[in-house]
C-alpha cells in the first residue's frame, strides 16, 4: 500500500511543471506556445534566459530525486520500489496532470531520479552528455545520448535488475520524446545552444 502511495505521489511531484510556472510568473505566458514548445529547461533558455533555465533544470530535477527518495524510504528494501516512484516522476513531468498532460521530455527528472538508483554511471552519461552539448549545441543530441548510455552503463556497474530495467525504460522514453529533434536533427533545422531562436513551437 505504502508503495502504491509513494508512485502517486512521485507522479504528482512530476506534474508540477517548473518550466510552465515560471513562465506564467515572469511573463505570463504558457512556454509550451514559445520555441520548441516543450515544458523543459531548454525551452526555458531560450524563452526566458539563463538564470530562469538553470533554476527550472534544477527543480526538475530534484523532482527526479525527490521521487526516488520517495520510493527508497517507503519501499522496504525493495529495489522496485524507487524504479517505479522515479519513473513516475518523470512520467509526470512529461504528462502532468495539472497541465492538460502535456508537458516535457523528462531528461533533468530523468538524471535526478537516476542518480539515486546508480550515482556513477549517471555521473557518466551525464558527463558525456555535457560534452556532446558543449561540441554540437544540441542540447537534444546530448539528451539522446545521455539515453541510450544510460541502460549500457547501468548494466556494465551491474547494479540490480530493477535499476537496469528503469534505465532501458527512461532510455527507450528519451528517444520516442525526442522524435521529433530527430527529424529536425536529420534535416538541418534543429534549435543550437545560443541560437536564440523564439519562433514557432
Ligand atoms: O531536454 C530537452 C532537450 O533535449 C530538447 O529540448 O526544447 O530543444 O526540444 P528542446
Amino acid at each position: 500500500m505504502s508503495a502504491i502511495i509513494a508512485i502517486i505521489v512521485s507522479y504528482l511531484l512530476g506534474s508540477v511543471s517548473f518550466s510552465i510556472l515560471m513562465a506564467r510568473w515572469l511573463r505570463k505566458i504558457d512556454i509550451r506556445d514559445f520555441g520548441s514548445g516543450n515544458a523543459g529547461a531548454t525551452n526555458t533558455l531560450r524563452v526566458l534566459g539563463k538564470g530562469p533555465a538553470l533554476l527550472v533544470f534544477l527543480l526538475d530535477f530534484a523532482k527526479g530525486t525527490a521521487g526516488a527518495l520517495i520510493g527508497m524510504g517507503l519501499g522496504d528494501g525493495h529495489h522496485w520500489v524507487p524504479v517505479a516512484c522515479g519513473l513516475a516522476a518523470i512520467a509526470g513531468h512529461n504528462w502532468p496532470i495539472f497541465f492538460r498532460f502535456k508537458g516535457g521530455k523528462g531528461i533533468a527528472t530523468t538524471v535526478g531520479a537516476l542518480v539515486i538508483w546508480g550515482f556513477l554511471p549517471t555521473l557518466i552519461a551525464g558527463l558525456a552528455a555535457i560534452a556532446v552539448i558543449a561540441m554540437t549545441k544540441y542540447v537534444s543530441l546530448g539528451s539522446m545520448i545521455l539515453g541510450v548510455l544510460l541502460p549500457i552503463l547501468f548494466y556494465a556497474f551491474d547494479l540490480n535488475a530493477a535499476y537496469v530495467w528503469g534505465a532501458v525504460v527512461v532510455g527507450v522514453l528519451a528517444l520516442v520524446r525526442h522524435r521529433k529533434n530527430i527529424v529536425k536533427l536529420a534535416n538541418g533545422t534543429e534549435n543550437k545552444l545560443g541560437g536564440g531562436k523564439k519562433g514557432e513551437p
